[in-house]
């Protein structure tokens, strides 16, 4: 008998015929979110699931689904899902890295150069029909060239980054709990530095941590206080690293300069102090965001739950030990 597959939400449309080929599927081409009931009940028969960081897969959720043999999100983070319990009922979990990680540094990339130029406040400004001169103080914004970077978090996504600095001649610090290998780091001219430390002397401070128990506001109070006041937040990870509500208080009082988020604690609710500030910019969880690169995720996902499904290896299996 095939195994049964619930596909969650809309996916690419390949990825659907990948799991035909061996699965029976359960898939409803819809952009509605699933809530937990929901998917207790459409988990209750499924030997797979192909599900997104918008799908709540907690404790709860998993016990309603005593078949379930694996997990396959269609992203790199996969905060919304209880991966110890998955493991601790050998369901094998499965994520999507390396497809994304040029076009999410590339996002990063646009996010800093639009926060620190001002680019969304200059194109409403000419939209709204108020361009009548140039004049030499219009929409003057903050230098990227030669600034310092600080990159919390060194792995795929912000080594990328790394090497984008470097066109644009700026020294790079990162912080992370291991170092990067020494070719790396020679590579990208990247220097280890304590966090504290980071936050005091960069200029760019970009966050490329994963979310869990021990990055949750990792950025707050007394983190955004140790930044220099003429210094930008950039937040392209998870939301919750941020604790938001501080950092709405810190670009109202001054204490630094800016932020670009692409990800917010509650999304898809963002802050409404964040929408009343002039300087932040905001974007609603587009890092990866490329039709060619969706299209990779999805079928990767697809791909490695059909794997564990007929009894191969995945590509990228997240808690591996389950694999034996
Ligand atoms: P990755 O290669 O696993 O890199 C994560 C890095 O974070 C690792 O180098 C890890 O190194 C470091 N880290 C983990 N815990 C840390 C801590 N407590 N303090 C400092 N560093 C820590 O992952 P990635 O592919 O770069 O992706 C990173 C995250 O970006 C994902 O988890 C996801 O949440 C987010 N993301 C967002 C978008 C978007 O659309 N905005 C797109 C893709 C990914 P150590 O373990 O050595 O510390
Ligand atoms: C997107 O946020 C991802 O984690 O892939």
């Amino acid at each position: 008998m095939k195994p049964r597959v619930l596909v969650t939400r809309h996916v690419y449309p390949a990825a659907v015929a990948i799991l035909q080929e061996h699965c029976v599927v359960d898939y409803k081409d819809t952009y509605d979110v699933m809530d937990a009931a929901l998917l207790q009940k459409r988990l209750q028969h499924a030997d797979g699931v192909v599900c997104q960081l918008t799908d709540p897969l907690t404790a709860d959720v998993l016990a309603a689904a005593p078949k379930l043999r694996v997990i396959s999100q269609i992203a790199v983070g996969h905060d919304n899902i209880d991966v110890a319990t998955a493991t601790a009922r050998r369901i094998v979990v499965t994520n999507t890295p390396g497809v994304l990680t040029e076009a999410t540094a590339d996002l990063c990339w646009a996010l800093l150069l639009a926060t620190a130029r001002r680019l969304p406040a200059a194109e409403q400004f000419l939209r709204a029909g108020k361009w009548q001169r140039w004049d030499v103080d219009l929409l003057c914004g903050s230098d990227v060239h030669g600034r310092t970077l600080g990159l919390v978090g060194f792995g795929r996504i912000g080594q990328a980054v790394a090497r984008r600095a470097r066109g644009f001649g700026m020294r790079v610090l990162y912080a992370s709990r291991s170092a990067a290998a020494p070719e790396v780091e020679q590579e990208l001219r990247a220097i280890r530095v304590p966090l504290d430390a980071l936050l005091k002397e960069s200029d760019f401070v970009s966050l490329h941590v994963p979310l869990r128990p021990e990055t949750r506001h990792l950025i707050g109070v007394e983190q955004l206080c140790l930044m220099k006041r003429g210094a930008f937040l950039l937040n392209t990870a998870r939301g919750p690293v941020v604790d938001e509500a501080a950092l709405v208080a810190a670009l109202e009082e001054g204490l630094i300069a800016g932020a670009g988020l692409d990800v917010f604690e509650a999304e898809p609710r963002v802050h409404p102090g964040l929408l009343e500030l002039p300087n932040v910019v905001l974007l609603p969880h587009v890092g990866s965001a490329v039709t060619s690169v969706r299209a990779l995720m999805c079928a990767l996902a697809a791909n490695d739950c059909v794997a564990v499904l007929t009894g191969e290896r995945p590509k990228h299996p997240v808690n591996p030990q389950v694999l034996g």
